[in-house]
């Protein structure tokens, strides 16, 4: 069967009502804009240069009643994240669902090679969080702790452990928005619950970043739907329940 596109702009609320949070439970989404060849990245290497204000838009909706942006520290040194700052709009919203008032940024970085200086850590309504592995350098461990709150997970990235770390704290609603690295170590565990991928109606090529990586098991999730505008399609697939 084939079906078409139901048409008609949306506005902001409409597009956050498009992407709900289960009432309870743990529940991870990814997050990520993809090219029609699988690039992360155009040619400067960022994200930005293949997406576009519709995109944007849904991004912005993902993310924002979430308790956690989890991202690797390849996008953090790649991507010039702002800070994550409490929004009057979605105050009530958060607080009725027992948010806190802005999702906590979590950043995963063995390396602890992150860009301290930048607004994200000073600035965010709460402490980043930061996650790394007992082999961290000592000073760079002691610099991490002066700009976020540091977790060490171990000698090896767990990714089961660390999304139930961050449960643990409260933090269950979790969008991972990449990078590539990060994305694959989730979705080769069977970890995700929801995968949000735009596809940019463009090519870019491979040389900037690993192709991005969504479903190990693609018969495992179902097609929730697909937004569209400006030629990019917004698909939101869920982890079939059948
Ligand atoms: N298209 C999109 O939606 C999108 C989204 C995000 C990023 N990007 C692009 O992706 C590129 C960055 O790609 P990337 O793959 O390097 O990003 P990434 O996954 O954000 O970062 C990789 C880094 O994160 C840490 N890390 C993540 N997963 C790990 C694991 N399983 N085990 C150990 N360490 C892990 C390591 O940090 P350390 O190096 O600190 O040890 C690793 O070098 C940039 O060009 C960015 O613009 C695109």
């Amino acid at each position: 069967m084939i079906t078409g596109p139901r048409t008609g702009p949306l506005d902001a609320d409409q597009v956050l009502e498009a992407y709900p949070w289960p009432a309870a439970g743990r529940w991870v989404r990814a997050m990520m804009v993809t090219t029609l060849d699988g690039a992360a990245a155009g040619p400067d290497g960022l994200s930005g240069s293949i997406s576009s204000d519709v995109d944007k838009a849904v991004f912005n909706a993902v993310r924002r009643l979430a308790d956690v942006v989890l991202v690797g520290a390849g996008t953090i040194r790649a991507e010039r994240y702002g800070p994550m700052v409490a929004k009057p709009e979605d105050a009530d919203a958060r607080a009725a669902q027992g948010s806190a008032p802005a999702p906590v940024l979590a950043v995963v970085s063995p390396s602890l090679d992150l860009p301290w200086e930048e607004p994200m850590f000073a600035e965010s309504t709460s402490r980043p969080i930061v996650i790394t592995l007992s082999s961290a350098d000592s000073q760079r461990l002691d610099v991490a702790r002066e700009h976020a709150e540091v977790v060490v997970l171990g000698d090896s990235l767990d990714v089961a452990r660390l999304l139930d770390l961050l449960e643990q704290r409260g933090l269950r609603r979790i969008v991972c928005e990449g990078g590539p690295t990060l994305l694959a170590s989730i979705a080769s565990e069977g970890l995700l619950d929801e995968a949000d991928i735009t596809v940019s109606p463009m090519f870019a090529g491979g040389a900037h970043t690993s192709p991005t990586p969504v479903f190990t098991s693609p018969a495992r999730f179902d097609l929730a739907h697909v937004i569209m505008g400006d030629g990019f399609l917004m698909n939101r697939y869920l982890r079939t329940t059948r």
